[in-house]
């Protein structure tokens, strides 16, 4: 029988009182399971974590100056933070944790200018620390970050808006290689396509390049602004955060600043879903309504009511069985693809039907046969799918294939009759803190295993 798992984090990352360097470990995955005994409602309060979207980026923003910045409300126990700490930590980056969800980040000197393979596998953000980097010294070479399992994902719109700053960029042995010996310069950057990672990479350059940078088409997303305000606090000049079109007035230096990392949008989003789908209530402590607008109009329509109190949510179902609703992904502000698994889910229980479009990745279809595993009806054409209400789902084993697949699969066991054991849960610990801690807090029946596949 396999044991119920210690969350590795607990151990291993505990807070350092004497604000000494985080232990960089090597991750060891595992391949932990979760077991859900469906059918519980879901009563109670759930914590939002520091956004893992926001916080990444922010902690490359670290790079640009040998200042120390201060990031409080971080998801301190996530994989892809601790994966990250390890890439900066490998630059020469001093991180250190003085507290449970506070990071301290100086790059007094840059050690290394290489991001190596190693760790930029494990976690495309990575590609991030290319713009501060190259933009503070001179000089990057980062590993290419390679698919995964929601698409191709190139970072050509990184690459081309560098080299129109005046960087020479060659890919070579796998790794992207910038120079800018004598600096970066502002330009206009017209980006052909929405890419969150492309505008927060040539953001932070732009901060330390000569003149000014216009960056159009620029991604509007949360995080986008949350990081926008940490470089303003850090010194930079920014103007146009949340619209298209964001302007840059490069600086020489940029010193260091204390900010909060903004609540979950996605997290809070799928325990909204939850909500929908389990039928219960749940009190969603610190988090942002305004950062979900295009959620609330399809969850209403669900069925689901929406309610806040200062910086909670209070959601809950409205007592009727719930309602098809169409949603397509958009870049923000339109529906998050980071959402459309979860939204999925609940729709596979709908009176009716709904559909389901993703326009933001190729692949991103990766949890429906596991759902339909569990019972749902669920046809893709294209990048459409039609979700066909079913009665009821059923219990068994499934695979988590990403992190968002993942937390999909949780919520469809949380209302699946019997047992769902959920296989290859290391996808879950790199964006969702504490998930299991959170849901059984609020009744659900679930319980982390360890142990081989
Ligand atoms: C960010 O990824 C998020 N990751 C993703 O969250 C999220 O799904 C995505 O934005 C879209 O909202 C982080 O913030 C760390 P993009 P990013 O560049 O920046 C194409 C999660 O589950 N593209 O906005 O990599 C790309 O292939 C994750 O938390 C290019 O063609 O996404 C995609 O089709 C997964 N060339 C589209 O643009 C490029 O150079 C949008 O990607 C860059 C992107």
């Amino acid at each position: 029988m396999p044991q119920e798992a210690e969350n590795i984090w607990d151990k291993k990352v505990s807070p350092s009182p004497e604000s000494e360097p985080v232990q960089i470990q090597a991750q060891k995955f595992g391949m932990d399971k979760i077991r859900i005994i469906g059918g519980r409602r879901l009563e109670g309060t759930i914590p939002v974590s520091g956004a893992k979207n926001a916080a990444l980026p922010l902690m490359c923003a670290a790079l640009l100056s040998d200042q120390p910045l201060h990031l409080t409300n971080m998801p301190s126990s996530l994989h892809d933070i601790r994966t990250l700490s390890a890439v900066l930590a490998a630059l020469g980056v001093q991180v250190t944790m003085p507290k449970e969800h506070d990071f301290i980040l100086q790059a007094k000197l840059i050690k290394s200018n290489i991001a190596p393979y190693d760790l930029v596998r494990k976690m495309r953000a990575s590609v991030l620390v290319l713009g501060p980097l190259l933009a503070r010294t001179g000089y990057a070479e980062v590993s290419l970050p390679g698919g995964c399992a929601i698409g191709t994902r190139p970072v050509d719109l990184h690459i081309d808006g560098l080299k129109a700053m005046g960087a020479q960029i060659v890919l070579e042995d796998g790794y992207v290689k910038a120079r800018a010996p004598d600096g970066l310069k502002g330009v206009h950057i017209d980006f052909p396509k929405v890419s969150v990672g492309a505008t927060e990479n040539l953001m932070m350059a732009a901060c330390l390049a000569a003149g000014e940078t216009v960056l159009s088409n620029a991604a509007r997303e949360p995080e986008i602004i949350d990081l926008g305000e940490c470089l303003i606090a850090m010194g930079a000049q920014i103007e146009g955060l949340g619209t298209p079109e964001i302007r840059i007035k490069g600086i020489k230096k940029l010193h260091g600043a204390v900010h909060s990392v903004i609540p979950d949008r996605i997290e809070t989003g799928t325990w909204m879903i939850a909500a929908c789908l389990t039928g219960g209530t749940l009190k969603l402590k610190n988090a942002r309504l305004e950062h979900l607008t295009a959620l609330i109009d399809p969850l209403e329509e669900a069925g689901l009511k929406i309610a806040c109190e200062g910086t909670d949510i209070i959601v809950h179902r409205n007592g009727r069985p719930l309602t098809g609703a169409d949603i397509m992904t958009a870049p923000y502000p339109g529906f998050p693809t980071d959402l459309q698994a979860q939204f999925m889910t609940m729709l596979t229980l709908c009176e009716g039907s709904g559909m389901v479009t993703e326009t933001i990745f190729e692949n991103r279809f990766m949890h429906v046969p596991e759902l339909c595993r569990l019972g749902a009806n669920i046809k893709v054409h294209g990048h459409s799918t039609i979700i066909r209400g079913v009665e009821k789902l059923k219990g068994a084993e499934v695979m988590a294939t990403d992190l968002r697949a993942s937390v999909a699969l949780v919520l469809a066991a949380l209302v699946a009759e019997g047992e769902t054991v959920i296989n290859r849960i290391y996808h879950l610990d790199r964006g969702y803190e504490n998930i299991v801690e959170k849901l059984r807090a609020c009744g659900a029946d679930i319980v982390r295993l360890s142990g081989g596949e």
